[in-house]
């Protein structure tokens, strides 16, 4: 990848864990637009499951990934094994939010999955040094893994442009994941009330009306719309669009965020607010 670099060559690289979906792709293609070279890894980093989650099952059909990939043209696929990215001796975290507490690095998934950011700064920091790319794409639907990606990179200098990009949706709403795959039907249908219900406090907050309204009336109304739905709210929340705090009166720009669990599932979400 160096010689690459060197020889003037633009570099867009997209880290995934695999089981490939649409989202994933729309990533792969605006790479494939703005750079002459394509790398994709397909890399289910143990460090960033908890010891409860879903690691051993989480999907890898590499076959279908790799046929998919080849189709949009990718230069490279990056496959590593656990154990060629964390040899035996491997003794290095990137901690983000360790300096200091913020929500952005402490709230939210950080809260519900203690050591998750961890292990995605760990593992991303070593994939952007063996990719070396001018250009990565993270999509808006791990909205908190996107702006703390981009913070790392700010924070420890590394010369590369980051991208996030939209979240590409089932035509129900549904936030592409390849975790949907765990949902039996009737979870299926179950699950279509998170983004029902993101887009209905898109839709009340940005109305004037709302202006006058506390935001807590709002999102305890959006719980309860959302409740009977799902298993278990994790959280549900509208917070700052670029420090993730929670918000409690109307601004410009807000972000909406839900976890939850359908099932055993859990499945997050987010929209954009402008008012
Ligand atoms: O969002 C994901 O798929 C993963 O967290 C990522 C960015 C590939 C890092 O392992």
């Amino acid at each position: 990848m160096m010689s690459l670099r060197q020889k003037g060559k633009s570099i867009g690289f997209v880290p995934t864990l695999g089981a490939l979906h649409e989202g994933h792709l729309s990533l792969v293609r605006k790479a494939r637009r703005e750079n002459d070279v394509v790398a994709v890894s397909i890399f289910v980093n143990p460090l960033q499951f908890g010891p409860k989650e879903d690691f051993k099952k989480y999907p890898r059909p590499l076959k279908r990934d790799k046929e998919l990939l080849k189709k949009e043209k990718v230069d490279y696929i990056f496959h590593p094994s656990a154990k060629a990215m964390f040899p035996q001796g491997f003794n290095t975290a990137v901690q983000v939010g360790a300096i200091r507490k913020s929500p952005l690095q402490n709230s939210l998934c950080a809260k519900s999955r203690p050591g998750h950011f961890q292990g995605v700064a760990t593992g991303v920091i070593k994939l952007l040094n063996l990719a070396q790319p001018e250009n990565v794409y993270f999509g808006a639907k791990d909205f908190q893994q996107a702006l703390m990606i981009e913070k790392m990179i700010r924070d420890v200098n590394l010369a590369i442009r980051f991208h996030r990009c939209p979240t590409v949706r089932e035509t129900d709403g549904l936030a592409m994941s390849s975790r949907n795959s765990y949902l039996s039907a009737d979870q299926r249908r179950r699950a279509q009330a998170i983004s029902r219900v993101l887009f209905w406090l898109q839709d009340q907050a940005s109305r004037p009306a709302a202006r006058a309204r506390k935001l807590a009336s709002l999102k305890q109304l959006a719980r309860r719309k959302l409740i009977p739905f799902v298993t278990h709210i994790d959280y549900l929340d509208i917070v700052d669009l670029e420090t993730l705090e929670p918000l409690k009166k109307i601004q410009r720009m807000m972000l909406a965020v839900v976890a939850c669990y359908v099932g055993k599932t859990r499945l997050i979400d987010n929209v954009i607010i402008h008012t």
